[in-house]
């Protein structure tokens, strides 16, 4: 499908966002675990979420929606029903890698399967370790479908992580919530911590390492949540604003973990007027709202321990980047290739339709120039995050733009455009 934009030619507005991704993902996960029912107000109602929500129905989960709260009936330890059939995480890697870890702990063969961008994604990173654990995984060349074989004994390890996710660490550590034995997991460089701060886990800090241990005696009990506006959704908002002359935003009741945060500070560096209030915290995770306004942006340095913690952001970063004054460069990020889309080329290709300078690396690129105020055309490949990113491009463009593909939009926020029309003045 696509979508055409007219330039927005002012902001005004107050914003409130669906549950974050990444915490509904966890908090479905973790209460499908515990015995009972949960009880969850502001679950993400995205596609990503409901590939969670159908897993777990194929593993004899029941839930229920009504008047805006979800209930979900835990089955507790090693309650899962053997699944009829595959199950389908979709387009999610939250869904595929973080189940994994649970299903390996489990009395019965499961296969985890997706769509053709999940199926080309990197499964290695979760097999290995949960091979480490003991846990019997066949893939297709460390790809999607997996096949879960039935645990035998698991044993806790302690996992140095290769590779900066929050999703491989998540896999471990919900694997490790089974066993009586501490399991660990060491990262160098500080990602996501909603499975730690959910679960309550320890988390020390040994010079510049992050450690967070797990085990049987953190298993969770049925509970009531909240989860906060999803933040990384919100950035595209708030980039909008900020580029927009005369405008305004509040943002209401949207995560402020510091863990996803790090984009706000990057912004406000750039010279972004953006106002943050925290406001209070719901099973250990932060929210608040957020006034921003309209502000003239410069390009800054990014150092690559940041590139983790703005990952998602990336996309939209770059459209700042691109109306800021300097040079915008990225580097550190060869992570981009392995997302949705390989986003550092979607980026690029998209860019270079506005006769910008785009440079393209491995691990980044380096965007110069100024953009020519014509009419584009822009392709999401399928790609929630680069639709979305380029929606926005296409709202600051003097004549709009076009966004093919726009309906990925829903794997992360079928909201969108709704909330794109209650803001432009
Ligand atoms: C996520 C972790 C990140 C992020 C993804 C959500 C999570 O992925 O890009 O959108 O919920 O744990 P990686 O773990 O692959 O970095």
């Amino acid at each position: 499908m696509i979508q055409s934009f007219n330039k927005i030619n002012k902001v005004k507005g107050v914003l409130k966002f669906q549950g974050d991704k990444s915490i509904s993902h966890r908090v479905l996960l973790i209460s499908s675990l515990a015995d009972g029912k949960s009880v969850i107000k502001n679950l993400s109602m995205s596609d990503d979420v409901k590939s969670t929500i159908k897993c777990l129905n194929g593993l004899g989960i029941e839930s229920s929606f009504k008047d805006n709260i979800y209930t979900i009936s835990g089955r507790g330890l090693k309650g899962y029903r053997k699944p009829a059939r595959q199950l389908d995480a979709g387009n999610s890697g939250t869904t595929a890698r973080l189940l994994s870890g649970i299903l390996a702990a489990q009395n019965f063969e499961s296969v985890i399967t997706g769509d053709a961008s999940l199926s080309s994604r990197p499964m290695k990173r979760i097999i290995e370790p949960l091979n480490q654990l003991g846990a019997i995984i066949e893939s297709n060349n460390g790809k999607l479908p997996l096949k879960i074989f039935p645990s035998k004994i698991l044993q806790s390890i302690k996992y140095q992580l290769p590779v900066a996710s929050a999703q491989v660490k998540s896999a471990v550590l919900l694997a490790g919530l089974h066993l009586d034995e501490k399991t660990s997991v060491v990262e160098s460089v500080q990602t996501r911590n909603h499975t730690e701060n959910l679960l309550g886990l320890s988390v020390v800090k040994e010079g510049d390492d992050i450690i967070s241990s797990v085990s049987r005696s953190n298993y969770p009990v049925a509970k009531e949540y909240f989860i906060p506006g999803d933040i990384s959704s919100a950035m595209f908002f708030i980039v909008l604003t900020l580029l927009t002359k005369n405008s305004e935003l509040v943002i209401k009741d949207v995560s402020l973990n510091p863990t996803r945060t790090e984009f706000l500070k990057l912004l406000k560096r750039m010279g972004g007027s953006i106002q943050i209030e925290e406001k209070g915290s719901s099973n250990n995770e932060v929210y608040g709202d957020l006034l921003v306004k309209s502000s003239e942006l410069s390009n800054v340095n990014i150092s690559n321990e940041i590139i983790p913690l703005i990952i998602d952001e990336i996309p939209i970063l770059t459209i700042a980047g691109s109306f800021a004054e300097g040079v915008f460069e990225l580097r550190g990020a060869s992570e981009l290739r392995v997302k949705e889309s390989d986003r550092i080329k979607a980026i690029s290709l998209n860019l270079l339709k506005l006769g910008l300078g785009v440079v393209e690396f491995d691990d980044g690129f380096s965007v110069s120039g100024k953009i020519k105020q014509v009419s584009e055309s822009f392709e999401s490949f399928g790609d929630h995050r680069i639709a979305m990113a380029f929606s926005i491009l296409s709202s600051l463009l003097k004549d709009g733009g076009k966004v093919e593909g726009f309906e990925s939009v829903s794997v992360s926020n079928p909201d969108f455009l709704k909330q794109l029309k209650s803001i432009s003045g």
